[in-house]
């Protein structure tokens, strides 16, 4: 038998456990500010909630089977499915806007390179039921919010926006027949990595002219306020560029204005996003997305059954772990035991004293860890310098006068006459008293 787990799945020890829950814990910190409630649903799900509206390459990536009472399953490559039938399935008791978050293990059959595994953690934060761009803005600095809580700065991360109607509406005002809009989309999602002459190539192949190819190949780079001045008397553009400018507003006045950079080449793999979109990547361009999502107005329809907008999106641990630490921000998990409690040597080195002391410590918060078989001082201490332990307590019922003496590295000794003075002394140092 390997001791390695499957391509693209991980093994979590207790180091690598410690990251995730560092960024679990500020996720759901976070999101929990913006009143977002946490839900959960099943892991597995009939194949078809996937087939329908999730788009051709995550199909591709499905883990799925046929299950023993003969139903089309699939693991969850994604949550946004998952929670439109969620909604879906309490649409009328639900007060709106649903304000939901999950952090959901997902599940693609993706070729695994950096940043990209076959199972992943994703923090999901949707909602629901409100179509006004403010929804969009406030949803955007949630994920901004978040890379400022684990350390990083406008200088680490950006975030590209852009807005499938405002696309639409270019297309359409270029005259591009609505049948190459799905060609055109893919160059765009791809112009940054691919050499212009080929972008081009596929443009012609779409059936545009010289002129226009070289108009969309120019979405690359332009910014809102040159694409605002250009296309303000276009009937097709112009309610799309002033919605995105009051969107631009919103996010200055939540804070998070100089995270954000207009940019029309951000599509979306996903099939279901219909209005603005965003993608958070490092600024260097070292790393694949760090986040991604958007408004999808149609989707609670489709998979729901009820005709409510939405919009959301997903941010993995992957590549936010590789880039914290590239960056030095993850924490390192370090020794967390904060007593040693060690029984001195008595006449029946009995561990009573020692258990009733590690209980009542542990009763006060701390993290209290002991000798799990008789062993002499010496040796107890030694453990406990291995296991890293911040203080020792020496438990002694034959000094009478004081039976429990703790030594704290860098700390005069301490002595108590009574447990109760032990754990009264203790409770301030461990936190909180359960
Ligand atoms: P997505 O762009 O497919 O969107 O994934 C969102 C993020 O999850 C990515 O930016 C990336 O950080 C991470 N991710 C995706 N696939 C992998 C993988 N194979 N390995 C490691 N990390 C990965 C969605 O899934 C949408 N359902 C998000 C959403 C929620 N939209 C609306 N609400």
């Amino acid at each position: 038998m390997s001791h390695k787990p499957l391509p693209g799945f991980r093994d979590f020890f207790p180091e690598q456990f410690a990251e995730r829950a560092h960024l679990f814990d500020t996720w759901r910190r976070i999101v929990r500010r913006y009143a977002f409630q946490e839900y959960d649903g099943p892991p597995l799900e009939p194949l078809e909630l996937y087939t329908q509206k999730s788009g051709d390459e995550i199909v591709t990536q499905l883990y799925n089977f046929v299950d023993k009472g003969d139903r089309p399953v699939a693991l969850r490559p994604e949550m946004t499915p998952t929670l439109a039938r969620m909604v879906g399935a309490r649409a009328q008791a639900l007060r709106k806007p649903v304000r939901w978050f999950s952090i959901p293990q997902l599940f693609r059959y993706e070729r695994t390179q950096k940043g990209r595994l076959r199972e992943h953690y994703q923090l999901n934060v949707d909602i629901v039921g409100e179509a006004d761009v403010l929804a969009d803005a406030e949803l955007l600095s949630v994920a901004i919010e978040i890379m400022s809580a684990l350390g990083l700065t406008d200088q680490d991360v950006r975030a590209r926006v852009s807005d499938r109607r405002l696309l639409n509406g270019l297309l359409e005002h270029l005259m591009i027949p609505e049948a190459s809009w799905p060609a055109v989309y893919g160059v765009l999602d791809k112009l940054e990595r691919q050499p212009r002459d080929v972008s081009a190539g596929k443009l012609a192949e779409a059936g545009l002219e010289a002129a226009t190819q070289d108009v969309v190949l120019g979405f690359g780079t332009v910014d809102f306020a040159t694409l605002r001045a250009r296309y303000a008397e276009a009937p097709a553009v112009k309610p799309h560029l002033d919605r995105f400018a009051e969107y631009l507003g919103h996010l200055d006045a939540l804070g998070v204005g100089s995270w954000i950079r207009f940019d029309l080449t951000i599509v979306r793999g996903l099939a279901y996003y219909t209005g603005i979109v965003f993608e958070l990547f490092d600024r260097i361009g070292e790393f694949r997305a760090i986040c991604g999502g958007g408004r999808y107005d149609t989707l609670l329809r489709s998979l729901g059954g009820t005709d409510q907008p939405a919009l959301g999106f997903g941010m993995g641990d992957v590549v936010l772990g590789e880039l914290l630490r590239a960056r030095g921000l993850m924490p390192s998990s370090g020794s967390v035991v904060q007593f040693w409690v060690a029984q001195a040597p008595g006449p029946a080195n009995a561990p009573a004293a020692a258990l009733q002391t590690a209980t009542a410590l542990r009763h006060t918060g701390a993290v209290v860890e002991h000798a799990l078989r008789p062993m002499k001082l010496d040796k107890q201490l030694e453990a406990g310098r291995k296991a890293g332990a911040a203080a020792f307590v020496i438990v002694d019922p034959s000094a009478t006068d004081a039976p429990w003496r703790v030594r704290r590295s860098g700390h005069d000794d301490q002595m108590f006459a009574t447990l109760d003075a032990l754990c009264a002394w203790a409770s301030p140092l461990t936190g909180s008293a359960s």
